[in-house]
């Protein structure tokens, strides 16, 4: 490797001077975009095609220079989605990329390949013989979140006409921490979304307790994740569904569930027989009607993500929110419950080397490979001056991009830092990035709070505006909008306060 040494500007400015080079009016080069007339003495617009055209590979590298000013996809963490996509993939891709998906007259065999990716995954969920399973592939989960919720409605609306009833006011649940899809499918599809709050009991997921108080004959049905984007836990599918069948005793109100299983299903592509069987024995409820899956996020390290929370539990600064390092029993989640069934019967369905794979996966909490976590509560009264948000700039400067936000409405008190860890995570690269939260929260704690504040964003705490907002409306007398969901279910501005924006 090469001696680095220091440049000065100055110096290679009177260098390049003395050599006395001049650049030829009209001077062009398709090779060399940099030295064209077009790159140096025309200006290209910005918005508007320039009338006379401009040279392909002088755009190319324009906007290739522009792109680089992104972050790196392999260091961005907090994205869900694939940033490794194998070389075969990518080859069918760019073969393909001129047809056309909705021309199903001219470009046969790529819907028949289609209408076979949605039976192999009928089969993974557990198709029974007899039964049809209609899939359709979607532009992301955000999609077929849509349409799942649509299906839910028009069945809702049917039902209800049939019944001689109005189809006025359909309302929908989930909770708080929804992706921001879920409360679009609301707003676009117009459906009243009860947005119900979240809490520590519920691993800051849906409450099947709020589900019982917020569900009525409008109710057109509930949105379930498997994969919580806040902290990767799994909603419980199948205590919501009961609670459901109790009310469609007592009421004869037959209400559908929607699972969301876009950041939570996919990833057990190395431990297929627990997600697989965890999905199928969804499906096997007959309220659940629909499942979205996100084949981009199909690829991830989930001994790595142990690994890193771990690790960061050494320390004795962090804490996980997330819970996929934790022997399985130490949770009382029903994913757990049903990790510890298909455990016992993994013998009998596995070979040798597999079964012993599969139950080293089953010793542990299932969950997609997702590490939320914050200060642990004594380091606050340790290091007072140290804010959480302060880690993702200084992590940023070392290229990682590591979000730090609020959990929903209610317990946005607490804030996370969170960390998707993809296959590219190999060991060498989570070496890095452990010994750069360490050496960061070291540089934090070692200056001063002068220095340090330069570094937090000039805003208030999520939960004093809250409080303020709160207060607001009690001196207006004003009620909540939906019974029970107090804060949460008024007018709260989530998308605009961000949280929304950060968490994807
Ligand atoms: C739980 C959950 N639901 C829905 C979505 C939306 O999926 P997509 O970005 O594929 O539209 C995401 C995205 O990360 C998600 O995590």
């Amino acid at each position: 490797m090469s001696l680095s040494r220091h440049v000065n500007p100055e110096d290679i400015i009177s260098h390049l001077q003395d050599l006395n080079i001049s650049v030829s009016d009209g001077a062009s080069s398709n090779l060399t975009p940099y030295t064209t007339a077009y790159a140096s003495q025309r200006d290209i617009p910005k918005c508007k095609i320039p009338p006379e055209g401009a040279p392909a590979d002088t755009v190319y590298a324009m906007l290739k220079d522009e792109l680089d000013l992104d972050g790196r996809p392999n260091l961005n963490l907090a994205s869900f989605v694939d940033t490794y996509l194998e070389d075969n993939a990518q080859k069918l891709m760019v073969d393909n990329l001129a047809k056309n998906l909705a021309d199903n007259d001219e470009y046969p065999a790529m819907i028949s390949i289609s209408e076979r990716c949605v039976s192999i995954l009928a089969h993974l969920w557990g198709v029974q013989p007899g039964e049809k399973a209609i899939g359709s592939p979607t532009v992301g989960s955000s999609e077929a979140i849509h349409l799942g919720g649509l299906a839910m409605k028009r069945r809702w609306q049917e039902r209800r006409r049939a019944e001689g009833k109005d189809t006025l006011r359909p309302n929908i649940l989930m909770g708080a921490n929804a992706q921001v899809a879920l409360e679009k499918f609301a707003r676009y599809f117009e459906v009243e979304a009860r947005i119900l709050p979240v809490s520590a009991k519920s691993n800051f997921c849906l409450d099947p307790d709020l589900v019982r108080e917020n569900i009525d004959e409008n109710t057109i049905g509930v949105f379930v994740i498997l994969g919580s984007t806040y902290t990767s836990h799994f909603e419980p599918v199948e205590r919501v569904s009961k609670i459901l069948d109790e009310f469609q005793d007592s009421t004869g109100v037959d209400i559908s569930i929607h699972v969301d299983a876009a950041s939570g299903e996919m990833y057990h592509v190395k431990e297929p027989l627990f997600t697989y069987q965890l999905l199928a024995k969804n499906f096997e409820l007959p309220r659940v009607k629909s499942i979205n899956a996100s084949g981009t996020r199909s690829s991830s390290s989930t001994t790595s993500a142990r690994l890193l929370s771990k690790s960061l539990e050494a320390t004795g600064w962090y804490t996980c929110i997330s819970d996929i390092h934790r022997a399985a029993h130490d949770s009382n989640s029903t994913a757990s419950q049903i990790a510890e069934k298909i455990k016992t019967t993994a013998a009998a369905a596995t070979t040798t080397t597999s079964q012993t794979n599969q139950e080293t996966s089953a010793a542990y909490t299932p969950g997609p490979p997702v590490v939320s976590f914050r200060f642990t509560d004594k380091f606050p009264r340790e290091s007072p001056h140290v804010k959480q948000e302060t880690v993702s700039p200084l992590l940023r400067a070392r290229q990682w991009i590591i979000p730090n936000y609020a959990l929903p409405p209610k317990e946005d008190g607490t804030e996370i830092l969170r960390v998707v860890v993809r296959e590219s995570m190999g060991f060498d690269l989570l070496d890095r990035l452990v010994t750069d939260i360490v050496q960061v929260t070291e540089t934090l704690m070692a200056n001063d709070e002068v220095d340090l504040s330069l570094l937090q964003r000039q805003r208030r705490k999520p939960v004093e505006r809250r409080k303020e907002e709160e207060q607001e409306q009690e001196d207006k007398g004003g009620e909540a909008k939906t019974a029970g969901l107090e804060a949460v279910g008024r007018d709260v501005k989530r998308m605009a306060e961000g949280i929304h924006r950060s968490v994807c």
